[in-house]
Order: structure tokens, then C-alpha cells, then sequence
């Protein structure tokens, strides 16, 4: 008999934020129970390919597998790139949730699901496909942004407009919100992963050295901004890669003012966004957002200075949502706990 056993038997809806970079998931009832990066180890056997490593431990290895193991990340920009990895990682996620709340599964759930603004209905079906492989009994979409201004807590449903803006590891969701629904969707495909990309690129171009994905990633949460900030001490950070001229593992330093430099066109293009969404947002909404301001969620949402950069351009208020990585999952998990926001999910 498996220690599964003994965990009580309960069929229970999630909430899946089913992310480039974190996949979240929100179990009804019980709240957040899962967040994990969406990286998926595969080993070769003879030929044939078997899950090694999934999330965290997954993404540990990343940069640094042998020949017959490699990492793989099966969505780019919000949406699926490789379908029967996605489908695994979600079971995964899934059961370990589960683990995580202690349930044990009887009958299939609902799952609500995100999508982002700009996918197509090809990218979205296979976003639900994942989703009733992985168990579901009937799968609700929701749009990522309205899952991210319901989880920041934006009074999505009163007849008052808010915009929100999620920055997540591929894309970049602009919503502007207002009686239930989208007035403005924009999405760039632009986020956390393009500025590990222009950090790498930088540190090539001026340093002389091959840095890893992971590298680049340590470097923008330790010392990235989007601006230099003022009466601030100037950080620098260590990193460590491969020469390009001589071959050898190299260390060098990069400072604060480097890494701004190399994100300024990741921050210009979120920046471009917000201000295109604002041109097409109607007069009576946008006096709402003067006074209400911009909500900022996703992981990208956490880089320093980001906000006082968009404030500044805009020359609106521009706050960060508590707990930016989790409000996705948090805003679809609402949709299941109350019902006056069922109206906001579909099913196509
Ligand atoms: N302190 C930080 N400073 C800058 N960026 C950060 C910080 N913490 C996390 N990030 C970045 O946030 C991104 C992940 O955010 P999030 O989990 O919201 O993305 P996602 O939902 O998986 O992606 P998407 O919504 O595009 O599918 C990563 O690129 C990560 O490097
Ligand atoms: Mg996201």
C-alpha cells in the first residue's frame, strides 16, 4: 500500500497557471500548493526517452547535462512548444500538488486554466488538450490577464476600468479591465527570458564571455534594473563563464550600470506596450486609470525600478501586486471559490 492511501479521498478543482518560466497551482479550498519552475529533465535510454527530473530538480541541471540528458522547457512566449512534455510536466505538477495539500484523488477535476491574450486557437487547444490528459473533467480558460488583475486583488467585475500588466519569463500582458471583461488586450512577446538573453549577449560582446542561461538569470534578480536607481548604493555582481578568445573558465565582474544598459530595449518594448494599450483605451476608462493607477504582476514585474520607469513614461501611478510570481494562480483560483466570477471564464 503507497503512503497515498492514507491521504483522504476528495475530488478537488484546480487552477493552473501553466507559465514559460513557473508553472503555479492553486488548489480549491486549500490555496496555493505548487509553484515550480516549468522545466522538464529527459534521459536517453537506447533510444528512448524517459522523464528523469521535473521543476525544481529539473531546473538544477539546466546548462550542466551530459551528452544523453538534456533540459528541456516545453512552452515559449505562454504557449505550448512541445505538447507531450507539457502534458507530462502537468501531470507532475498536478500529482505532487495534491501531495503537497494531502488529497487523494477520487473523480476527475476542473481545472481552470491560463491563456495568454495573444495565443492563437491552435496554441489554446492545445493548452486544454494538456489539460484533459492530464485528468481533467472539464477545462475552463481564463485570460491571463484578468487571472492576474482577480489575484491583485482589481475590482475586475464593478464597472470601474484598471489596467493590469504581467511580465512574465515569455511574454508580457498588458490587460485594461473593466464589468467582467477585456476592454484592451495586448500581448509582446517580451519578458524575463529576453532579458537573461541581453544580459548573456552583453556580457559576450563587452567582457568576452560565455555565461549560461542560469548565470544570466542570477545576474538580473541580484543586481538588474531598469534604471539606476537614484541614492543607491551601485551594486556589481561576479560571473563566471568560458573565455571566448582563450577557452578557460573565466570570472569577471559586471556592474549595476552594465546590466541597465543591457535591458534597456527588454524595459523600452514593456514601456511601448503599456503606452500602445493606453492609445487605445476609451476616454471614460482611462479616467479611471489616472486616478486607480497601473498594477504590475509576474516575475519580470520584480525588477527593480521597473515601476518607477513606467510611472515615469506614463506619468501614471504604477504599483507592484503582493506576491507578483503567484497572482495568476491566485486570480484563477478565485474563479473556483466564488462564483460571481464564473462569468469571466470560457471555454474556448
Ligand atoms: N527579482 C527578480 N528580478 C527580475 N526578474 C525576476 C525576479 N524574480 C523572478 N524574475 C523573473 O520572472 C520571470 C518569471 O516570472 P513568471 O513566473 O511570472 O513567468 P511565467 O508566468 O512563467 O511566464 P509567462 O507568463 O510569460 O508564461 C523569470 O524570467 C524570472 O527570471
Ligand atoms: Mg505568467
Amino acid at each position: 500500500m503507497s503512503f497515498l492511501s492514507f491521504l483522504p479521498l476528495q475530488t478537488a478543482d484546480l487552477a493552473i497557471d501553466l507559465g514559460t518560466a513557473n508553472t503555479v497551482v492553486y488548489v480549491k479550498g486549500h490555496g496555493i500548493a505548487l509553484a515550480e519552475p516549468s522545466v522538464v529533465t529527459l534521459e536517453n535510454i537506447d533510444g528512448i526517452k524517459r522523464v528523469r527530473a521535473v521543476g525544481d530538480d529539473a531546473k538544477l541541471m539546466m546548462g550542466k547535462t551530459p551528452d544523453k540528458v538534456e533540459t528541456i522547457r516545453p512552452l515559449r512566449h505562454g504557449v505550448i512548444a512541445d505538447l507531450e512534455i507539457a502534458e507530462e510536466m502537468l501531470k507532475h505538477f498536478i500529482a505532487k500538488a495534491r501531495t503537497n495539500v494531502g488529497l487523494r484523488m477520487r473523480g476527475s477535476p476542473e481545472i481552470v486554466i491560463c491563456v495568454p491574450a495573444g495565443s492563437t486557437s491552435v496554441e489554446r487547444r492545445a493548452i486544454r488538450d494538456a489539460a484533459s490528459n492530464a485528468g481533467a473533467r472539464k477545462v475552463f480558460l481564463i485570460d491571463e490577464a484578468m487571472a492576474a488583475a482577480i489575484g491583485a486583488d482589481l475590482p475586475v467585475i464593478e464597472p470601474v476600468g484598471s489596467m493590469v500588466v504581467d511580465i512574465g519569463g515569455g511574454s508580457t500582458e498588458v490587460g485594461v479591465l473593466s464589468v467582467g471583461g477585456m476592454a484592451v488586450t495586448l500581448s509582446a512577446r517580451t519578458g524575463g527570458d529576453q532579458m537573461d538573453d541581453a544580459i548573456a549577449a552583453f556580457v559576450r560582446r563587452n567582457h568576452n564571455l560565455v555565461i549560461g542561461e542560469a548565470t544570466a538569470e542570477r545576474v538580473k534578480k541580484e543586481i538588474g534594473a531598469a534604471t539606476i536607481m537614484p541614492d543607491a548604493p551601485q551594486m556589481d555582481a561576479r560571473i563566471r563563464g568560458r573565455d571566448v578568445v582563450r577557452g578557460v573558465p573565466t570570472e569577471k565582474i559586471i556592474t549595476q550600470g552594465e546590466v541597465v544598459e543591457a535591458l534597456s530595449e527588454s524595459v523600452g518594448q514593456i514601456v511601448e506596450t503599456v503606452r500602445r494599450a493606453l492609445e487605445i483605451t476609451a476616454p471614460e476608462i482611462a479616467a479611471d486609470i489616472i486616478e486607480r493607477g497601473i498594477v504590475l504582476t509576474g516575475g519580470g514585474s520584480l525588477l527593480q525600478g521597473l515601476e518607477l520607469v513606467l510611472a515615469d513614461e506614463t506619468g501614471l501611478p504604477v504599483f507592484r501586486a503582493d506576491d507578483p510570481l503567484n497572482c495568476v494562480a491566485r486570480g484563477a483560483g478565485q474563479t473556483l471559490e466564488d462564483t460571481a466570477y464564473r462569468g469571466v471564464l470560457h471555454t474556448a
